[in-house]
């Protein structure tokens, strides 16, 4: 069996339950606790803080320890989603097979639990057991990767595409950004988590090439895709996406193409858990 399959079926639930007990705890208002809990505690992967642990487990480090660093960087994927589906970006009704988080709790809610959840990743994030010089590397790379130099500056050429000269190098640029920051983040995380600094850049480039894949595969999914499992609907037909830019088949090939770039590199570094990791996310209908 697939590794990452056998992880996230052990881990999944219990990341879920992590999240929800971690949010209980906290003061805030009733609405803004039940909302925050709505959408951060879902259906959805957990791709991002899974892999985390995944690599931390392959290195050989009791991983259970670090679910609160996992939980922050669910934060941040939740915010960025929760952000994304309003309706003055991406207008969406349903995510992770329900309402989408407006749609239930209102526009200025939705606003506030993104913010929310967002700065709620810092705090947890600074409240991790690492050494305090590794956590001020750690919070600087988060803020770098999810903000306006990473994951916002990807929804920006995202939203603003109409304003560019759209072509292969910008839908690249756009993807790496805005997907692929967030997919790169927990990796580098493991390695600066486990002090495995040798490893770090081909880990970098493993998620980099993975973060491309993500997204191509995401847009084909949005489009192709089983509405009872992906729990979403197709977004703004007027957009470019790697599927309208190239058709389905050179996709296919492009998606292929990435994953085998990322199993190369996984390979070089004698990790067969990352390519398990990069096989399960080629092959995923979800
Ligand atoms: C969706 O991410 C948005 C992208 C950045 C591609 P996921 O597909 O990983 O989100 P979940 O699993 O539904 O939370
Ligand atoms: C979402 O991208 C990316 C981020 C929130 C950073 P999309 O808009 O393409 O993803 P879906 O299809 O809504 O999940
Ligand atoms: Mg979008
Ligand atoms: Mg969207």
């Amino acid at each position: 069996m697939n590794n990452f399959k056998l992880f996230i079926e052990t881990n999944k639930d219990k990341l879920n339950a992590f999240a929800k007990d971690y949010v209980e705890k906290l003061e805030m208002p009733d609405i803004l606790k039940e909302s925050i809990t709505y959408s951060l505690v879902n259906d959805g992967k957990k791709i991002r803080p899974l892999s985390f642990l995944y690599l931390l487990k392959f290195y050989g480090i009791e991983y259970s320890k670090y679910f609160d660093i996992a939980l922050a960087i669910e934060l941040v994927h939740t915010y960025s989603l929760v952000h994304d589906d309003l309706p003055e970006m991406d207008n969406d009704d349903y995510r992770w097979g329900k309402y989408t988080n407006h749609k239930v709790y209102g526009q200025d809610v939705a606003v506030l639990t993104g913010d929310a959840m967002l700065t709620l990743a810092f705090e947890v994030l600074s409240d991790a057991d690492v050494k305090p010089d590794l956590k001020v590397r750690l919070i600087k790379q988060f803020a770098n990767y999810s903000g306006a130099m990473g994951m916002i500056a990807g929804q920006i050429y995202d939203v603003k595409q109409k304003n560019y000269d759209v072509d292969a190098d910008y839908l690249r640029k756009m993807h790496s950004l805005k997907t692929g920051r967030l997919i790169e983040l927990p990796l580098d995380f493991a390695c600066l988590v486990a002090n495995k600094l040798e490893d770090y850049d081909d880990v970098k480039e493993f998620g980099q090439q993975l973060g491309i894949a993500y997204q191509i595969k995401d847009d084909i999914l949005d489009y192709y895709g089983d509405f009872e499992k992906i729990g979403k609907l197709p977004s703004d037909e007027d957009m470019i996406t790697y599927l309208s830019f190239y058709g389905i088949e050179e996709c296919e090939e492009l998606l292929k193409q990435h994953t085998f770039n990322a199993i190369t590199v996984a390979k070089r570094l004698n990790n067969n858990l990352l390519e398990d990791f990069a096989n399960y996310l080629l092959k995923r209908d979800k």
